[in-house]
């Protein structure tokens, strides 16, 4: 419960949970009012450990409401679209997705997995354990979907086929290949984002054109995953999805083990395996971190991300990568004064206000301090946290933040930030990460 912090900080709480409460639309939570007002995959992930610390039952229905929009072949659609709602541009029309409800044609990172594993740590009722076991097979489905449709050579890295699918939208990660996705049929439309958000804050329409590109590839091609890996413009492995799949890989087969899933625990060690060691082709010797890897043709980029550091959310300990990661981390926090930017800012395309091309977000900070505590880096963990506070201190629960000066960025009162704030950064909460 989030009732015995001081009072300023007991002011804050309330206030995140005031904001859980107005962008929850009964049994789903939507990120923000106007700017995303449906339900999006890794933010229910994020929010569900928000409720936790006050509502269980609601934390719950978070994850159920999300994977009740599982499609056929198991994938879990990263927007889920409950009712046609005009002030979001690209909506339900365009997907043209053919399913009930309606939803986006892509996925985004399986947090929701890693939320799961935590509620039933949490609840060990017998209704708690049964929730579980009803959300596991489903669980279960879409990561074989990820290790299949995402990775049908079995490289152990996962492709993302859409910039939107691993969750940066537009992080220089994806400019190389996005740079050649041809245009010529997107035609005229209308955003919607930019109409609620500051533009300098968000992703330009050079950026536009081609996420409507893809979008139109996907539609004609029936949303078919052998169809969009054998020739999607855009096929990339995101070390941010390739982490975070590893850790929920991880966090699955311990609800495997406590299920008594014994069939299930085999399937996903073979899984983790693999990804152990496919995850070094994404590793940029000359950087000395993780990058993402176009797969079409072949280059790696060239940008030390926020998402470069998910290396110890995933558990993995290669001694001497991790060292320069660490020795990266380090160098870049020092250059800011709210880690971690989510681009480094010694890169020439170092844009501190513009998504995921500069700004700190809340979310990744939590991932991250999660795996630095892991490997006993106990005081960038606690920096991170102390950061995170004191961003929403000074700015509020701002979608994402200014790395230099803390200005609160994007959208305001955002369901992610207040659950970060409820289940980490709370002086209230001492449980998670650091
Ligand atoms: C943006 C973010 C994405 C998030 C969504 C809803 O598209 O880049 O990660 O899931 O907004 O908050």
């Amino acid at each position: 419960m989030v009732s015995n912090g001081s009072g300023a900080s007991r002011d804050f709480d309330d206030q995140a949970v005031e904001i859980l409460r107005q962008n929850d639309l009964g049994g789903f939570t939507i990120p923000r009012h106007g700017l995303y007002p449906y339900q999006w995959n890794w933010d229910s992930g994020f929010v569900a450990l928000g409720f936790a610390t006050f509502d269980t039952d609601r934390a719950w229905r978070e994850l159920e409401t999300l994977l009740e929009a599982q499609w056929p072949n198991g994938m879990v659609p990263h927007i889920v679209f409950r009712a046609n709602d005009p002030d979001y541009f690209p909506g339900p029309d365009v997907w043209g997705v053919s399913v009930d409800p309606p939803t986006s044609g892509y996925s985004q990172p399986p947090v929701a997995t890693s939320a799961a594993r935590r509620l039933a740590e949490l609840d060990q009722s017998t209704a708690g354990r049964d929730r579980a076991r009803a959300l596991f097979p489903k669980l279960l489905r879409w990561h074989r979907w990820f290790h299949e449709a995402r990775d049908p050579q079995s490289l152990g890295v996962i492709a993302t086929a859409h910039p939107w699918e691993g969750g940066r939208d537009n992080s220089p990660d994806w400019d190389g290949p996005m740079a050649a996705v041809d245009t010529s049929g997107v035609g005229e439309y209308q955003r919607r984002d930019t109409e609620h958000v500051d533009p300098e804050m968000r992703p330009k329409k050079h950026d536009y054109d081609r996420y409507l590109a893809l979008i139109q590839f996907g539609r004609e091609n029936g949303w078919d995953p052998a169809k969009t890996a054998q020739s999607s413009p855009f096929w990339v492995a995101d070390p941010g999805t390739t982490m975070i799949l590893i850790r929920a890989d991880r966090d699955l087969r311990w609800l495997a083990d406590l299920l008594g899933e014994d069939d299930a625990v085999r399937e996903i060690d073979a899984w983790i395996e693999r990804a152990e060691d496919g995850v070094q082709r994404l590793w940029n010797e000359e950087l000395g971190a993780y990058c993402a890897l176009d797969l079409r043709s072949g280059k790696l980029a060239d940008g030390l991300t926020n998402a470069s550091f998910l290396a110890f959310y995933a558990g993995l300990n290669h001694r001497d990568r991790n060292d320069r990661l660490i020795a990266n981390l380090r160098r870049v926090l020092g250059e800011v004064r709210f880690g971690v930017p989510s681009l480094d800012p010694a890169h020439s395309k170092f844009d501190p206000l513009r998504y995921w091309r500069g700004p700190t977000w809340a979310v990744m900070n939590f991932l991250l301090a999660q795996g630095l505590r892991d490997t006993g880096y106990e005081d960038l963990a606690t920096r991170l946290r102390d950061d995170t506070r004191e961003l929403v201190k000074i700015s509020g629960f701002n979608e994402y933040y200014c790395p230099l000066t803390g200005r609160g960025c994007g959208g305001a009162d955002f369901s992610w930030t207040a659950a970060i704030w409820l289940t980490w950064v709370s002086p209230s909460q001492t449980s998670l990460a650091a």
